[in-house]
């Protein structure tokens, strides 16, 4: 049987061109996906390739705009009984959040992997080729459904839950926290480490194209509380707190966010460090705050967009969700 898979591409440096194999400086986003089809087509991979370009942006600039399009484009790819699997292409810099995104909000039923690149496409040592070849693998695989969206980024396989960017540069800026890599992979050969944990399993939750406004607190030394004011506005729904150590900050500020958390905007606490385990602490019953126990400031973002969108804004309620999977 000839395996059929879907490509959905959206820029990122897997389709980025520097115009010079040394260079350094080079634009994202700017090979098109039957353009890099035809030149993977030359890998002899063992499946069937049908692209779709859904946009072609630097991820810096990703959002709701690209998301909207991406989530159905994958909806009906998974829904063609004739597809196999999925394979977005993205930029590495908000691969994460896009991932977690469609992780939370697709069902487990058919492999969905997302993938990027370090280095341009006419780079020496470009990496897309070989990580693009892995992804084909990987979402070949029917063992890869019922683990959610996947990262394959570096002969590695990441939930997406999991993975995060650590690194500027490098073909090993990718890391999983608080699990490693889920399974290593080449274009040969694949390996799981574990069995799949939510085979056939509907969406968490339903797509939602409006996303609430949530923003994040950055914290530092000197943070003084009026930095609030100056990021809150009239929309804001929540605030994750980017905080020191195990989700910390200033007094002042704890006031401030305990304030605005009795005016219904819901707060999480996560870390800014880069493996944070973020766990209840007793004033966080008082103050209405969420741990965001190991996702980080960005993932939390995504969680609690989700969960206000779906209407849940109880501070118990949603500790529940970030306790969960
Ligand atoms: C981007 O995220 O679009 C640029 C950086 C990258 O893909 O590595």
């Amino acid at each position: 049987m000839t395996i059929q898979l879907t490509v959905l591409a959206t820029g990122g440096t897997i389709a980025g061109i520097a115009g010079s194999a040394i260079g350094h400086d080079y634009r994202a986003g700017e090979i098109g996906i039957e353009d890099y089809l035809e030149q993977v087509g030359g890998l002899g991979l063992e499946a069937e390739l049908s692209g779709r370009q859904i946009a072609n942006i630097d991820s810096a600039d990703m959002g709701p705009g690209v998301w909207n399009a991406l989530h159905p484009a994958i909806m009906e790819a998974l829904a063609d009984p004739a597809c196999n699997g999925v394979i977005v292409t993205h930029g590495t810099d908000t691969l994460e959040e896009t991932a977690f995104l469609l992780d939370l909000t697709l069902p487990a039923t058919k492999p969905v992997v997302v993938v990027g690149a370090m280095r341009p496409a006419d780079a020496v040592g470009y990496d897309g080729l070989r990580n693009f070849a892995n992804a084909v693998r990987v979402a070949s695989n029917p063992d890869a459904a019922g683990r959610g969206t996947l990262v394959v980024m570096g002969d590695r396989m990441f939930a997406a839950r999991d993975v995060r960017k650590v690194r500027t540069r490098g073909a090993e800026a990718f890391r999983g926290f608080p699990r490693e890599s889920i399974g290593l992979v080449t274009p040969s050969s694949l390996e799981w480490f574990g069995a799949p944990w939510q085979r056939g399993d509907g969406a968490r939750f339903a797509w939602c194209d409006d996303l609430p406004e949530v923003a994040i607190l950055y914290v530092h030394a000197a943070l003084e509380a009026d930095m609030l004011g100056r990021l809150i506005g009239p929309q804001t729904r929540g605030v994750v707190v980017a905080g020191v150590g195990e989700g910390n900050m200033p007094e002042p500020v704890r006031q401030a966010l305990a304030a605005l958390s009795t005016r219904g905007i819901a707060v999480v606490r996560a870390s800014r460090t880069e493996e944070g385990l973020v766990d209840r602490e007793p004033e966080d019953e008082a103050n209405g705050f969420v741990a965001a126990r190991a996702l980080n400031p960005q993932k939390a973002r995504i969680l609690l967009q989700l969960l206000l969108a779906s209407g849940e804004s109880d501070p118990a309620a949603l500790q529940r969700a970030f306790d969960g999977r």
